[in-house]
């Protein structure tokens, strides 16, 4: 088998089918149990697939099995999504992160069933003109939903390929050579199997630190197993810091609700709810400064400094508190009852500043009978 280009080696003397082989019969009796996988005997059902690997993009089967199981039971088909009103869908998402993927995810609905009668698209071509699906989706969903052959590539997948070949370039550049090496051992049958097989093997088994090599079922075809060097791959370049930036967050408190506000819909989550701020910006905010962007003139105390991690930055807020003085003129937002949190298009960001808030200043009304209001999402 030759390699699949100059720094990367073919693992040692198996054939790309006998991997497989090998492969599928360990995945045969080792799968996991997750909730949108089909059964034994089942057809997939493209609409739980779609969804599935729309809400697993960047985040965990723990973390996506609740919401993935809250999203059938509400939107059972792609019609009942694509009917439902966008701040609902937002809402239910509250907590996976990255908005812009709720968005995609009903939009695409609604494209499915406008455009395409109901049908998902059965090629990776057809599915990467549908909003949210990339390369990686398409291909997972072309294999694992209509079990045609697809190179799918995700972040295990490339961990198992760079062990297996040896691929000394570090990502994100060594990506093609990735990909040209999950072609070379993709196999023509159980596309759906095999795809799901290799995710496994990466998230079970070939895991980034401390990888149960005797146990895997590619260990004796493993380059990086047979130098002893399997927690060096994949090779990474070195990340710039994560910058900080830093603002004051304006949490004003009336009766058992909160004023929100919404954030634009283009951009860092877009459309969802948020309290009103300063700029976010690198420096240090001094209590005169924040105090030109208070939403209202009133007894505002500082309490807690919360931070939260974005791709590409991390932001800061010192949460400032008050009671809204009777009669407050306010522009741009709205009062939510805190009791309505839970069906709220609430990012976590804004789930960290109000819990924090709402610690340091619980509601007034009848605090001792009142339950401790739950800000985070179940
Ligand atoms: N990660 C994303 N989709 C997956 C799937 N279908 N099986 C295992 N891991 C996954």
């Amino acid at each position: 088998m030759p390699a699949p280009a100059r720094t990367a080696q073919s693992p040692s003397s198996h054939s790309g089918p006998d991997l497989a082989d090998r492969l599928l019969a360990w995945y045969d009796r080792h799968a996991r149990v997750l909730p949108w996988r089909a059964r034994a005997g089942e057809r997939p059902d493209p609409y739980r697939v779609w969804l599935s690997e729309i809400m697993l993009q960047q985040t965990t089967v723990v973390t996506v099995g609740p919401y993935f199981a809250r999203f059938l039971a509400r939107w059972p088909t792609v019609e009942a999504l694509a009917a439902a009103p966008l701040d609902d869908v937002l809402g239910a998402w509250a907590g996976l992160g990255y908005y812009a993927r709720a968005r995609n995810l009903h939009r695409c609905a609604q494209v499915v069933v406008s455009e395409h009668g109901g049908r998902f698209p059965q090629t990776e071509e057809g599915l990467l003109t549908l909003p949210g699906i990339g390369r990686y989706t398409a291909a997972a969903i072309t294999a694992i939903a209509f079990g045609r052959r697809a190179v799918v590539v995700d972040g295990n997948v490339e961990r198992v390929m760079s062990r297996m070949f040896a691929i000394a370039a570090p990502l994100p550049k060594s990506k093609p050579l990735m990909y040209e090496a999950a072609d070379r051992l993709t196999p023509d049958a159980r596309a759906g199997d095999y795809a799901q097989a290799v995710m496994d093997l990466g998230a079970t088994i070939c895991t980034p630190r401390s990888p149960r090599c005797l146990l895997c079922p590619w260990h004796t075809g493993c380059r990086a197993h047979a130098a002893g060097t399997a927690e060096r791959y994949p090779a990474k370049a070195a990340k710039p810091e994560r910058p900080l930036k830093r603002a004051v967050a304006f949490v004003l408190l009336k009766d058992g609700a909160v004023w929100l506000r919404r954030r634009p819909e283009n951009g860092l989550l877009g459309g969802m709810l948020e309290a009103p701020s300063t700029p976010w910006r690198p420096a240090k905010w001094t209590a005169a400064a924040a105090r030109a962007h208070v939403p209202v003139t009133a007894d505002w105390v500082s309490v807690e400094t919360v931070q939260h991690g974005f791709t590409h930055f991390t932001i800061e807020f010192d949460v400032w508190v008050a009671r809204a003085p009777s009669r407050a003129q306010l522009a741009d937002g709205a009062w939510r009852a805190i009791a309505d949190f839970d069906g709220l298009a609430l990012p976590t960001l804004t789930r960290k500043v109000l819990e924090a808030a709402l610690a340091a200043q619980p509601p007034r009304q009848a605090a001792r009978e009142r339950p401790k209001p739950r800000i985070m999402p179940k």
